[in-house]
């Protein structure tokens, strides 16, 4: 099935069928960080993961798009302000993105995004920046779909980006109908005003193997993908279980082996697939020194070399000490 066959059935049930009434939609959508990670497609084209996922989402940390038409000859993409090359791939994935929204013939559009995080440096920002873009044009068509199938909508635009349609924990079911209509995000009913996410940024350079790229070479041709989908389900029960019982040590342990047992993977493919620098490695080793040292903090990572730490309020200080350039969220506010 394509994409656009997806978006058909969907906006055959929205509430407003005809051209958007109102001057522009706008809507903003949280990033998000897997503490029990995606990785690998059954459908590369719907995006259709192999495993369930869980993730936080970064509070007022995200992507904020506002969608227009315009009275220029071509459509036009910004990123903070500044107009975005049509020849680049980032241009190309929204441009391919908006036409499963549109015909042809109609006006041009403008898109315009702020991203509150660095562009395409593992920090997730193509999964807010699909959310809020399909947020936005609910927003702008009045269509007045439910979460759930808005996610449905932004996972055709990026795998994760189903989940940043929602706040807090979100589980990202995987679905087995073939055209995934039952793979969509879902909140959990949990709140832990303590939960803390630290971003550490070592790089924004632009990562040089995509997501994309990465996931399909590690599942055709890693032998250790095999245990993989079993490690994500068992993780993923546990993990649902340590956020209900508020429990740091289980939370933190659970995702910080289920983000190295990820990369070790991508190492298992040929050609390999390593994301971290040299820093990112000395910053893994100093999350362990503090470990060590009693401190209750634990580490991920994604397709990129930048740590990710998660800990709880009060170790916060401690942490900084430490890091010093540590960007810290709350994503249940202020605990
Ligand atoms: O949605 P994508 O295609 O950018 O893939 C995201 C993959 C990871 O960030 C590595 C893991 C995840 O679950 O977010």
């Amino acid at each position: 099935m394509k994409r656009h066959d997806i978006v058909t059935i969907i906006l055959s049930q929205a509430a407003h069928q005809e051209p958007p009434q109102k001057r522009q939609g706008r809507a903003f959508a949280p990033a998000n960080i897997a503490l029990c990670k995606y990785w690998g497609k059954r459908d590369e084209e719907l995006n259709l993961p192999h495993t369930p996922s869980l993730s936080i989402s970064l509070g007022q940390l995200g992507t904020e798009t506002t969608v227009a038409f315009t009275e220029g000859e071509a459509d036009l993409v910004t990123l903070n302000g500044k107009s975005i090359d049509p020849g680049s791939d980032f241009h190309c994935r929204i441009i391919s993105f908006i036409d499963l929204f549109r015909t042809v013939e109609g006006p041009r559009w403008r898109i315009d995004t702020r991203n509150s995080i660095p562009t395409a440096a593992g920090l997730a920002s193509s999964a807010s920046g699909f959310a809020a873009l399909v947020k936005a044009l609910n927003d702008w068509f009045d269509w007045g779909l439910d979460p759930q199938t808005q996610s449905i909508l932004a996972r055709l635009g990026s795998g994760s980006a189903c989940r940043s349609v929602l706040d807090g924990f979100v589980l990202w079911h995987e679905g087995s109908a073939p055209d995934g209509m039952d793979s969509f995000a879902e909140r959990l009913d949990i709140t832990w005003p303590e939960f803390r996410i630290g971003l550490w940024t070592l790089s924004t350079d632009r990562k040089p193997v995509s997501s994309r790229v990465a996931m399909k070479r590690t599942v055709d041709t890693s032998i250790l993908y095999q245990s993989w989908p079993e490690q994500c389900r068992q993780d993923l029960a546990r993990m649902k279980q340590a956020m209900e019982d508020r429990d740091l040590s289980a939370v933190g342990r659970i995702a910080e082996q289920n983000a190295l047992a990820m990369h070790a993977t991508g190492l298992g493919a040929w050609p390999p697939v390593l994301f971290w620098l040299p820093e990112s490695v000395e910053a893994m080793k100093t999350v362990w020194m503090l470990r060590e040292q009693g401190l209750e903090v634990y580490l991920t990572m994604d397709a990129g070399p930048n740590v990710k730490l998660i800990f709880n309020q009060r170790d916060e200080a401690a942490i900084r000490e430490s890091v010093p350039t540590l960007k810290t969220i709350a994503p249940f506010g202020d605990g």
